[in-house]
C-alpha cells in the first residue's frame, strides 16, 4: 500500500536522531546504523558533553545538547526515543509537531490517555509510529501468528506468560523512580500483556493484578485476566527472580512452549516448542533476520502500521487496567 507520509517518500537515506545516551541507545543505534536505507545524523543528551562524546563513540556527526533541539533539525526526519517511561509521550508528540517519524522505546507511554494523545499526535501531523518492541518483527512471530490463526493448537484455553530479571538497581535507576514510570507493571507487563494481546488478538474482559511494591515501584506482579469464550490468561513479572521471557499457549490439541520470546539468545537461534498429548515435544529453531532492523525497516517502508499500532494501544490499556485492578484491589470488568 502506498502512504504519503512514509519517510521513503521524503529522503533517501531515512535520517534518525536519537533522544537518550542511556543502555538500550547503544544497542538500538547499532542496529539503525546497520539497516539498510537509514542514516544516523545527530544525537542529544541533557548535557553537551555527554552528547558530543556519544557522537564521537557512534560515528555521528553531530552530539547536540538538549531534545529541543534535535526534533527540530532539519537534518532529522525520524526520532528514536530511549528516554524514561513517563518522557515518551512529551517527546514523541513535540517531535510529530516537527513532522518527525518516531521510533518510541517500550512502553509507549505510562497511560492510555498518554498513548492516544500520541497516536493523535502523529495522526494530525501524517507521521508514522511504532514502539520499538522488538519480538514483533521477529520471522518467528510471523509462524506463530499463523498457527494461530490456523487453529494449530485447536481452540486455545489458557496463556501464560513471565517476563523477568533479577537486578540490584544503582540508586538513581529509572525504573525504581514513579515519576518517570518506574516499576516492572509497565517495563515488563508491557512484555507479558503484550504477548497475551497478540496471542488472543483483543482485550480482556476483565482482569485481576496484585503487585508487590518496594521502594515505591511495583517490582513483582501477577495477574489473572478473563476473555470471551472462556479463554483465560496469567501473567508474572518481576525484577526479583532470575531471567525468564516466556509462555505458554495452551490449546485443545496441543501446546506451544517457547522460553526466549522477547529477544532469543545472541549464541542460539529463536526457539520453541509444541508439545502433544502423547507426551512428544517437537522442536523449532528459526535462525531469520534480526528482530530490530526488521522493525526499523517496516517503520520506514510503505507497510501500514495500524495493527502493530492497535497492538500497542491495547497493551497499554491492559496495562492501565491491571494498575486500576492493583489500586482498587479487586477484579476490574473491561
Ligand atoms: N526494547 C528493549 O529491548 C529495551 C531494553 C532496555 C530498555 N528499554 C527501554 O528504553 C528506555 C530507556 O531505558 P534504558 O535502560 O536505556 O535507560 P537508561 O540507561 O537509564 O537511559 C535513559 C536515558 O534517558 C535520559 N534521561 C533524561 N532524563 C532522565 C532522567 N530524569 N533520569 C534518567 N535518565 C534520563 C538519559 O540520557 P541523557 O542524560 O543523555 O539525556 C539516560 O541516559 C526505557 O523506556 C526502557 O523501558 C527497552
Amino acid at each position: 500500500m502506498h502512504d504519503e507520509s512514509s519517510p521513503k517518500n521524503r529522503t533517501s537515506p531515512v535520517r534518525f536522531g536519537v533522544l537518550g545516551t542511556g543502555r538500550i541507545t547503544r544497542r538500538l543505534v547499532a542496529d539503525l546504523q546497520s539497516t539498510d536505507g537509514v542514516e544516523v545524523t545527530a544525537i542529544a543528551s541533557r548535557t553537551a558533553e555527554r552528547a558530543k562524546w556519544y557522537a564521537d563513540q557512534f560515528g555521528i556527526a553531530a552530539g547536540i545538547a538538549g531534545y529541543d533541539a534535535l526534533i527540530k533539525r532539519e537534518d532529522v526526519d525520524a526520532v528514536y526515543i530511549a528516554l524514561p517511561p513517563s518522557m515518551h509521550a512529551e517527546w514523541s508528540i513535540g517531535a510529530a509537531a516537527q513532522k518527525k517519524h518516531i521510533l518510541c522505546e517500550k512502553p509507549l507511554t505510562v497511560s492510555c490517555e498518554e498513548a492516544d494523545a500520541l497516536d493523535r499526535a502523529c495522526r494530525e501531523n501524517q507521521v508514522r509510529w511504532l514502539d520499538a518492541t522488538g519480538w514483533l518483527h521477529h520471522e518467528r512471530t510471523e509462524t506463530f501468528a499463523k498457527w494461530i490463526a490456523e487453529k494449530h493448537f485447536g481452540e486455545i484455553g489458557h496463556i501464560s506468560a513471565a517476563v523477568s530479571f533479577y537486578q540490584p538497581f544503582q540508586s538513581d535507576e529509572h525504573r525504581l523512580d514513579p515519576k518517570l514510570g518506574g516499576g516492572c507493571l509497565l517495563d515488563l507487563g508491557w512484555y507479558s500483556g503484550g504477548l497475551i494481546r497478540f496471542v488472543t488478538g483483543k482485550m480482556p474482559t476483565a482482569i485481576y493484578a496484585d503487585s508487590v511494591i518496594r521502594e515505591g515501584v511495583p517490582q513483582r506482579i501477577t495477574a489473572m485476566m478473563w476473555f470471551d469464550n472462556n479463554v483465560t490468561a496469567t501473567l508474572s513479572c518481576g525484577y526479583d527472580t532470575a531471567s525468564r521471557k516466556w509462555f505458554e499457549v495452551a490449546g485443545s490439541v496441543s501446546s506451544l512452549i517457547c522460553d526466549d520470546f522477547t529477544r532469543p539468545w545472541a549464541d542460539r537461534p529463536a526457539r520453541c516448542w509444541v508439545h502433544d498429548a502423547a507426551g512428544t515435544a517437537q522442536e523449532h529453531s528459526f535462525e531469520g533476520q534480526q528482530q530490530e532492523r526488521r522493525m526499523i525497516a517496516k517503520l520506514i517502508s510503505d507497510e501500514p502500521l495500524e495493527s502493530l499500532q492497535r497492538q500497542a494501544l491495547d497493551t497499554q490499556r491492559i496495562i492501565d487496567a491491571m494498575e486500576e485492578s492493583i489500586r482498587q484491589e479487586q477484579r476490574i470488568v473491561i
